[in-house]
């Protein structure tokens, strides 16, 4: 392991590493065997010391131990982001890049998947599915922004976007970010699951905390879990900025509204996760003010020099606090609780 190196991803794809190589060994060994096994039914020579069901019983277990090494191959972590058009996906994804790299604004704006990996060098580039010539990221616009003229790739399809790892620390530790259209601008749920979410470590559902968890975003969840066993779903209410604008309300009432009901939505309809463990899965957010002040600071200016609402540094903290979770999120599917609310990373002031 790496002494200095305390993060928990970088932990867990060390550990993914070790365990690809006993894989590999025990795959060396069952090759082996399940040629000798083959040879032996079949043969006259070795006296018919095996029958052929034995050899199909190590084929099928060379098929397993195959499949699971395809698995473990890959190092990165996926998480991908799902939730109403304009709730903020892409936003929230932005401010974790620390930069407005995803198109985002008013409507229905995403276009397409996309992919966001690290790159090591300090250009950002795109590719398509169509082509892996890289093209400069402002092109991301015109590719996967619905209201550009001649949207070029249709929802079903992906790009991916590499920006570079000195500029986001999470990607440092092949983090890999997901977005997608809104769950309710299109008929193909299923083929989406299918082909975007059934190797995604983490689901976040992003929600918009001026409104209420709605019909399509749940329906979207229970497909997921009928596919995957109990895929690991975090919560964001996004838009928490729109509470400062009704104090009375929001402490006790609106955000204990919300938390009920996802707390339910995770535990007793989904029951992906014990009702204890449900409400670490949920944080109010404004991805909208996390961007904008890490890109006034990152420009040298006061971070509260635009407009930023009151109550921004609680919100940041509960921002950080969730991309907290991905740097502990393999030591957390290991225990039993969440109880690591309060730790948050040190990137911000
Ligand atoms: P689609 O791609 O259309 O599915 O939408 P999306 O979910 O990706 O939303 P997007 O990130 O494009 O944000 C939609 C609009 O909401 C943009 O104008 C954002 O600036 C705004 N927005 C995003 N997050 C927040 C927030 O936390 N607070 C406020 N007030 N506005 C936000
Ligand atoms: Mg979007």
């Amino acid at each position: 392991m790496d002494a200095v190196d305390p993060s928990p991803l970088r932990h867990f794809v060390v550990a993914k590493r070790s365990i690809t190589s006993i894989f590999d060994q025990l795959l060396d060994f069952v090759k082996d065997g399940s040629a000798f096994v083959d040879e032996a039914w079949r043969g006259e020579e070795l006296g018919q010391v095996a029958v052929e069901e034995q050899s199909l019983e190590m084929q099928s277990c060379e098929t397993k131990l195959w499949t699971i090494r395809d698995v473990l191959l890959r190092r990165h972590m996926k998480v991908a982001f799902f939730g109403r058009t304009s709730n903020g996906k892409s936003t929230v994804i932005n401010a974790m890049l620390r930069d407005r790299v995803l198109p985002s604004g008013i409507g229905h704006t995403t276009n397409c998947f996309l992919r966001v990996e690290g790159t090591d060098g300090d250009e950002a580039y795109l590719t398509t599915e169509a082509s892996n010539e890289r093209k400069s990221v402002k092109t991301v616009n015109q590719l996967a922004h619905a209201l550009h003229m001649v949207p070029t790739l249709d929802s079903g399809s992906l790009l991916k976007v590499f920006w570079p790892k000195s500029r986001c620390a999470l990607l440092r530790d092949d983090l890999v970010l997901m977005d997608s259209p809104g769950t309710d601008v299109t008929l193909e749920l299923d083929s989406w699951i299918d082909k975007f979410c059934l190797d995604a470590d983490v689901f976040v559902l992003v929600g918009n905390a001026e409104s209420t968890l709605m019909n399509t975003e749940k329906l979207f969840f229970h497909k997921v879990s009928e596919r995957i066993s109990k895929p690991n779903i975090f919560i964001l209410h996004n838009r928490w900025d729109a509470s400062v604008s009704e104090p009375e309300y929001v402490d006790e009432g609106v955000r204990k509204q919300h938390l009920d009901r996802c707390v339910s939505f995770l535990a007793e309809e989904l029951k992906v996760v014990s009702l204890d463990e449900a409400p670490g899965r949920i944080f109010f957010v404004s991805a909208k003010e996390v961007l904008s002040s890490r890109m006034q600071r990152a420009q040298g200016m006061p971070e509260t020099g635009g407009a930023l609402a009151e109550g921004f540094h609680e919100r940041l903290r509960e921002f950080q606090m969730f991309e907290r979770t991905f740097e502990m999120f393999p030591c957390l599917k290991c225990s039993a609780k969440l109880g690591f609310k309060g730790a948050v990373s040190n990137s911000d002031p």
